[in-house]
């Protein structure tokens, strides 16, 4: 259960870090009419992300694991792909930033159901709450797309 538990707290929390970077990502190279909008709501996004990143790292470390902190384990790990954005349609940031935080969601889902097993309840708060961030941005980026 154990290394289990911590492999999945692991890609959770480097999918986390790479959700921030692509929407930061975005929020530079976004193009197009909706730029204003865009730029702004991207922002938003990564900086209420970013916020989360340091109380999660040391949570991790509060359970006696390293806090994976490489570009090299974050690529190794993470479950959300990494984005060339150049030249992208911004719709389609939109899109994959969306599909990329709906499943940061069903992430935050999932280790929270396994937080609370192991009886690691502080942590799964954080997980709860992490998954109502991801909610609210889907909810943003889903409305945005109509
Ligand atoms: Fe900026």
């Amino acid at each position: 259960m154990d290394q289990k538990y911590h492999l999945a707290i692991k890609t959770a929390f480097a999918s986390e870090y790479a959700f921030a970077l692509k929407a930061q990502n975005f929020h530079w190279n976004v193009e197009g009419a909706s730029f204003p909008q865009l730029h702004v709501l991207f922002e938003k996004i990564y900086n209420e992300v970013y916020d989360s990143i340091d109380t999660f790292a040391e949570q991790i470390r509060a359970l006696q694991m390293y806090t994976p902190a490489s570009l090299q384990k974050f690529s190794m790990l993470t479950k959300v792909e990494d984005e060339n954005a150049e030249g992208m349609d911004a719709g389609q940031m939109v899109a994959e930033l969306l599909q990329d935080s709906e499943k940061m969601a069903g992430i935050f889902k999932l280790v929270f159901a396994m937080a609370e097993q192991a009886g690691d309840h502080g942590l799964s708060n954080f997980f709860a709450e992490r998954q109502d961030a991801h909610k609210k941005h889907s909810w943003m980026l889903r409305s945005t797309l109509k």
